[in-house]
């Protein structure tokens, strides 16, 4: 199946570790140059790992900041010309109280979790209009359908996402350009494990238990359905929120 993005140029968001890291990976071996933007400089140590030589660039960046995001996009297109598939991925958890959150927090989520995604799109959206042709997958979450106690207002900011990639597939469908959510349930990556350790011991066991599959997903699992929503071979698919929850989500209590 190798080769499915060659001559692809795909930009990751928050590709330094965890889930973007994994897509940054698959990306390569399908044959892209990939660039990522994080501000997490473990995004060169990644590089280096994969022995990614010319085939992919670090760039250092805050997703909050449209100045960061119109420079990485510029040196990454410079490289290796227009984007022309974009993954949204960069966010962050929050377990704010709805009554003592500050305004300042909840900016910082939605900056993070939603309003980046729209920034970089807006940076990459010109060249896959001109080149009439682009795929856009942004990261949501299961918890834009469902969501869990203590997580206030993370649910909120993952539906924006979804809702802001249905208006976007219809602003650029007739230019060629896909845009679709991917909506993940449980990962193992170091959010998850934070998630993990805020809480008892016996939590892991008990979401486990609640898993029809009895286990949660690795990164490689999102990132191999990223790979297709970016790929030619889901040419029809725009608008649309992929879960990769391992049937969580179909599941009621009891
Ligand atoms: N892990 C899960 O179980 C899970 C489930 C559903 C959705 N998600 C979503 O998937 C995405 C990736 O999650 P993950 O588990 O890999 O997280 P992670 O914390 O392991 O990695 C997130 C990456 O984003 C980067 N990042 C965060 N804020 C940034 C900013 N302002 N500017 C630039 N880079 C920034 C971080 O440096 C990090 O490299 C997130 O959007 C998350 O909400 C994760």
């Amino acid at each position: 199946m190798a080769g499915r993005l060659e001559g692809a140029h795909v930009l990751v968001t928050g590709g330094a570790r965890g889930i973007g890291a994994a897509i940054v990976e698959k990306a390569l071996v399908e044959g892209a140059r990939v660039s990522i933007v994080d501000r997490d400089e473990a995004g060169h140590d990644l590089l280096v790992a994969l022995d990614a030589g010319e085939r992919a660039l670090f760039c250092t960046g805050d997703v909050r900041r449209a100045s960061d995001i119109g420079l990485a996009v510029e040196t990454a297109t410079r490289k290796y010309g227009p984007v022309s598939g974009l993954v949204n991925n960069a966010g962050r958890n929050v377990y704010a109280d709805p009554v003592t959150m500050t305004e300042d927090e909840w900016e910082d989520v939605f900056a993070v979790d939603l309003k980046s995604a729209w920034l970089v799109a807006r940076a990459i959206l010109p060249g896959m209009k001109a080149a009439k042709k682009g795929a856009i997958v942004n990261i949501a979450s299961l918890h834009a359908d469902l969501t869990y106690p203590g997580m206030f207002p993370y649910a909120a900011a993952k539906s924006g996402l979804v809702g802001l990639t249905r208006s976007l597939a219809l602003e650029v469908g007739k230019d060629g350009v896909r845009v679709n959510a991917l909506s993940p349930g449980y990962v193992e990556t170091a959010l998850v494990a934070e998630f993990f350790a805020r809480a008892d011991a016996s939590l892991r066991d008990k979401v486990l238990s609640v898993h029809p599959m009895g286990r949660i997903a690795l990164p490689a699992e999102v990132a191999n359905c990223v790979v297709f929503l970016l790929s030619d071979e889901a040419s029809f698919v725009t608008g649309a929120n992929w879960r990769v929850d391992g049937g969580l989500g179909a599941r009621f209590a009891g």
